[in-house]
């Protein structure tokens, strides 16, 4: 999940503790040692893994952080970046990279083999990638009905109402989230050459998780940054009648400290470009 604008309660902390987990598997997923100088992160958003690869590199170490068009578009005075899709890293010259790391970025893509492809190309024999996507499909397919992790409740038929402006986003916006699978991956990276190639799963279904969000805090995020935040989908799908009823219901959960349930996948891969062509 995306957190925007400046709220932030208690709850939110776990929202940081999992980005933190995120970026701690891709960064140990890449196993960057010594030797290794030149990380490129595709899709690098505000830094997460590569001001995170940096802390690992050595004093000879450096990062290159690609920044897709729209996203560099928004962000004025940010340091220097390469930009492009990770389907076309034209400026980053072949087997120039030691490690590849990307987190939540393919999911956006509509050019994923592509991407593993140009990942491909652009690292040196003997280079890695390591990467973190989720797999939404899997929720979309267990859960379709949740939103909040709030399971069956008073306000379902709220809850149905602001899905359903979700459910009226464009398919070319939601479809490159939806139409791979963890499988998919790994034969993406094995067609693209790569060999020693690895995927950690984990699905969750239902798992206790931290409290409920007071309706605020919850207005602030968004599933993701191609979406609207909550609180615009609430307001786009309810009356003000409406929005009181479902934001009463959940500040007395989140007083309550009542906990979530949540229903996520999530896959690690990292591979080896091979150090010779077969
Ligand atoms: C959820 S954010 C993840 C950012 C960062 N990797 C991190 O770990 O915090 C998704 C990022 O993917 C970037 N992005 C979206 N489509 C992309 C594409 N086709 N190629 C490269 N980056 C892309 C966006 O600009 C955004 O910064």
């Amino acid at each position: 999940m995306t957190q925007r604008g400046p709220h932030e309660r208690g709850t939110v902390s776990q929202l940081r503790l999992d980005l933190a987990a995120f970026r701690d598997g891709v960064l140990e997923g890449a196993g960057l040692a010594a030797g290794d100088v030149v990380v490129l992160d595709v899709g690098c958003g505000t830094g997460l893994i590569g001001f995170g690869a940096l802390d690992r590199l050595g004093p000879d170490g450096r990062v290159i952080f690609v920044m897709s068009h729209w996203m560099c578009s928004t962000s004025a005075g940010a340091p220097p970046v390469a930009t492009g899709g990770a389907a076309d890293l034209a400026g980053i010259a072949d087997a120039s990279v030691d490690v590849v790391t990307t987190r939540s970025v393919l999911i956006y893509s509509d050019r994923k083999a592509s991407a593993f492809a140009e990942f491909f190309r652009v690292l040196r024999p003997g280079g890695r990638i390591s990467l973190f996507e989720p797999i939404n499909g899997f929720v979309e397919q267990l859960r379709p009905d949740d939103l909040f992790g709030m399971g069956d409740s008073p306000v379902n038929d709220l809850i149905a109402k602001v899905r359903d402006v979700y459910r009226g986003t464009t398919e070319e916006t939601t479809r490159p989230m939806m139409d791979f699978d963890e499988r998919d991956l790994v034969g993406w990276a094995v067609t693209a050459g790569f060999e020693a190639v690895e995927l950690d799963y984990r699905a969750q279904v239902d798992v206790p998780a931290d409290p409920i969000w007071d309706s605020e805090t919850l207005k602030c995020v968004a599933p993701n940054p191609r979406l609207p935040t909550y609180g615009e989908a609430i307001v786009a799908a309810l009356t003000d009648d409406e929005r009181e009823r479902l934001d009463t219901y959940m500040n007395a959960l989140a007083a309550a400290g009542t906990p979530t349930r949540r229903t996520m996948a999530t896959a690690f891969l990292r591979a080896r470009r091979p150090h010779w062509h077969r």
